[in-house]
């Protein structure tokens, strides 16, 4: 296992550009089930998760093929397995994404539950009620799901609470189903938007992605077709926070600043300069942030991805902050280790009370989980001394070459095998 060792206190000053964005990278791959033509992707980030879901990919015996930048070409015309193994299934939640593609052109799926994750307990029940208003049946068997269904039924589904890969997960079963399908209370991010765009360029008929009501009008057949994924808003956001950590003067190229409205205004709130153009976003920070409140929520509320991320800010901010965690039960994993670089934040439940402190300490840190390992990157640039984060996998997970990109900037940071 790696880890990373930051010397902190350089202002970060230059510019940087976002990867392609890892939450609409993975549905968009996982979309390839639908038909027996070949699709297309620009822009897919080289990282943890897009492995991991290539992995299972090909276990169900998709082709893909391309990597290192150039485009990446799938190809589901010889599937000839219709499990995901637990073993795959539990490194990374989303590969519950297969479930709606494999029932929906198939009719047969049999998916492992995800389990917990640092995060929260995660379930997908939200998922599966709304297959079964498909008429999927749907057994759970050993830790596993096993879903039939001749052919999907389209159905009016209200969402009892807003579920990002849940949309995906039904918009792609819709596209094949027999008749219209209604999804109420959908999520609104950016990637099911992007989703909904590539599913459409495959031949699908879908309506209102983007807006709390979906609706999917299914077809017998989806083509192939060719896309590029949206920039990774979390990855922006997260350069965004380590400008203003570190007093310095960061451009963040080839982003949507329209998908981080909510993260540009809480930064504005803090004192920090941020100028945007339509594809980048320049933050400007002068060493001084002002402790604001916080509280997560769907899009396009303050995503809670980059929760974590603004939490490492506050420590360091003038005066106090609360930060409340609407979303997941469970995501102040970072806190115990911006503790040890002398924060002083308190949890009460989901909420963090923040006293910001004039500077933190360097010091030896673990990621937990994927944002988490961010915050623990934006604590250490900004602190006094070394830090030194161990299981960087978790980082690695959802950004690509995140060590280059802050060298790029002037950080003083390095990786070693641990
Ligand atoms: C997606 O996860 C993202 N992952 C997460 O990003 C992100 O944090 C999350 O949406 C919220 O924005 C991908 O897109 C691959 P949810 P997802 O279903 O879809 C509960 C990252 O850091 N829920 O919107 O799994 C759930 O427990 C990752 O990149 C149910 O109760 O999240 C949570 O409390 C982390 N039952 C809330 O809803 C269900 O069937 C939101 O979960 C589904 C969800």
């Amino acid at each position: 296992m790696d880890k990373l060792i930051i010397r902190g206190g350089a202002p970060l000053r230059g510019q940087v550009e976002v990867s392609g964005a890892k939450n609409a990278a993975l549905p968009a791959m996982v979309a390839s089930l639908l038909t027996e033509e070949s699709i297309r992707l620009h822009r897919i980030p080289q990282l943890g998760d897009v492995r991991t879901i290539i992995g299972l990919l090909n276990h169900l015996g998709v082709s893909v093929e391309g990597r290192d930048r150039e485009p990446i070409s799938l190809r589901a015309d010889r599937i000839d397995r219709f499990e995901a193994p637990y073993q795959l299934v539990k490194t990374m939640r989303a590969s519950v994404l297969v479930l709606g593609p494999l029932l929906a052109r198939f009719g047969r799926a049999r998916v492992s539950l995800p389990g917990g994750c640092a995060i929260g307990t995660r379930p997908i029940n939200l998922h599966l009620a709304a297959l079964e208003k498909m008429g999927a049946t749907v057994s759970l068997d050993a830790g596993y799901v096993e879903a039939k269904a001749p052919r999907l039924k389209g159905a009016r589904i209200t969402f009892d609470g807003q579920t990002v890969t849940g949309t995906e997960n039904l918009m792609m079963a819709a596209t094949l189903a027999d008749g219209v399908t209604v999804l109420e209370n959908a999520a609104c991010e950016p990637e099911v938007t992007d989703l909904a765009a590539l599913l459409n360029r495959m031949g699908a008929r879908i309506e209102g992605a983007g807006t709390p009501t979906i609706s999917i009008e299914g077809t017998s057949h989806l083509h192939g077709a060719e896309h590029e994924v949206i920039p990774d808003r979390v990855e922006t956001g997260t350069f965004m926070v380590a400008a203003a950590i570190t007093g310095g003067d960061v451009t963040i190229n080839r982003c949507l600043p329209y998908h981080l409205e909510a993260v540009t205004e809480k930064l504005r709130e803090t004192g920090v300069r941020v100028e945007e153009t339509d594809c980048s976003i320049r933050v400007v920070g002068d060493g001084h942030v002002r402790g604001v409140n916080i509280r997560t929520h769907p899009y396009p509320g303050f995503a809670t991805d980059m929760q974590a991320q603004m939490t490492a800010l506050m420590s360091i901010a003038q005066g106090s902050s609360v930060i409340t965690e609407t979303v997941f039960e469970n995501r102040f994993m970072h806190v115990n280790e911006l503790l040890r670089m002398g924060a002083d934040i308190k949890v009460v439940g989901t909420t963090a009370f923040v006293h910001g402190v004039p500077t933190l300490s360097g010091a030896p840190v673990m990621a937990t989980d994927l944002r988490a390992s961010a915050s623990l990157v934006l604590a250490g640039l900004a602190a006094q001394g070394i830090t030194t984060i161990s299981r960087v996998y978790h980082l690695d997970r959802g950004y690509e070459s995140i060590e280059q990109k802050l060298l790029g900037l002037g950080a003083s940071i390095e990786r070693v095998a641990e």
